[in-house]
C-alpha cells in the first residue's frame, strides 16, 4: 500500500518537516536522531539540515529512495533502513533524539517498540511524537481509519513509561502537511525527555 501511495513523483506528504517537529527540534541535542516510519523523508532530510546525524527507518523501500533523492538534493545525507517496526530492533542507549511523525502502529507493534525507544534513548536525549488519536476519526481530514491504529495519549504515556513528559497534549489543529493531512484535525502531541539520572 505504501510502496503504491509513494510511487508518484510528488512527495504526497510535501517535502517541508511537520509543524509540530520544527516547532521544537531545537530541544533535540545535537547528535544522532532515529525517524520512525519516515516515509519519503520530508521530516529525517529537514533534519539532517539542521546538522544532525539521520537515521530513517520505513517499510516502503520506494518511500526510502525518495529520502536519498530528497536529502542529495539538499546536499545532506541520510541513512536508510528497510524494515518492518514489528521487528525492528533498536539498540539500547544509542540515540539523542527518536522520531516519530504520524507513525500509526496497531497497539502490538506500539507496546514492543515503545519501550525500545525509551531504553534507546541516552540520558537527555529526546522523544517526540505527533500522531492521530481516535478522536480524528470525526474530522476525516486525514489519517488511517482502523480504530487499532489511532493512539490516545493515555496509550502512549503507558507505553513510553519511563520518560519525563515536557508536552503530553490531545489539542486540535490545522494542518497542511501534502495532499493526504489537509484540514482541521485532532492530535497527540509528545516532547519527552530521558532523564539524566537513569
Ligand atoms: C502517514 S505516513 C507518514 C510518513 C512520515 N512520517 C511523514 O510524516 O511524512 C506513515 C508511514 O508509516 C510507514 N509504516 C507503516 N507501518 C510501518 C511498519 N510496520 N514499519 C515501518 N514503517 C511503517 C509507512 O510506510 C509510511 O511511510
Amino acid at each position: 500500500m505504501w510502496d503504491e501511495r509513494y510511487a508518484d513523483e510528488n512527495y504526497v506528504y510535501g517535502t517541508a518537516p511537520n509543524d509540530f517537529l520544527a516547532a521544537q527540534a531545537a530541544r533535540i541535542p545535537k547528535g544522532r536522531v532515529l525517524c520512525l516510519a519516515d516515509g519519503e523523508g520530508r521530516n529525517g532530510v529537514w533534519l539532517a539540515q539542521q546538522g544532525y546525524d539521520v537515521t530513517s527507518v520505513d517499510l516502503s523501500e520506494v518511500g526510502l529512495e525518495k529520502t536519498r533523492k530528497l536529502a542529495a538534493s539538499r546536499g545532506v545525507s541520510v541513512t536508510t533502513i528497510h524494515a518492518d517496526l514489528a521487528e525492528y530492533k533498536i539498540q539500547p542507549n544509542e540515540w539523542d533524539g527518536v522520531i516519530a511523525i504520524f507513525c500509526h502502529l496497531p497497539s502490538a507493534v506500539r507496546h514492543y517498540l515503545y519501550p525500545q525507544t525509551v531504553a534507546g534513548l541516552r540520558p537527555g536525549g529526546v522523544f517526540l511524537l505527533e500522531l492521530y488519536p481516535p478522536k480524528q476519526l470525526e474530522y476525516g481530514t486525514g489519517g488511517p481509519r482502523d480504530l487499532d491504529l489511532l493512539a490516545t495519549l493515555e496509550d502512549l504515556r503507558q507505553d513510553l513509561d519511563g520518560l519525563q513528559f515536557e508536552i503530553a497534549q490531545e489539542v486540535e489543529r490545522e494542518i497542511h502537511e501534502g495532499q493526504f493531512h489537509q484540514g482541521q484535525s485532532a492530535v497527540v502531541q509528545i516532547l519527552a525527555i530521558k532523564s539524566n539520572d537513569e
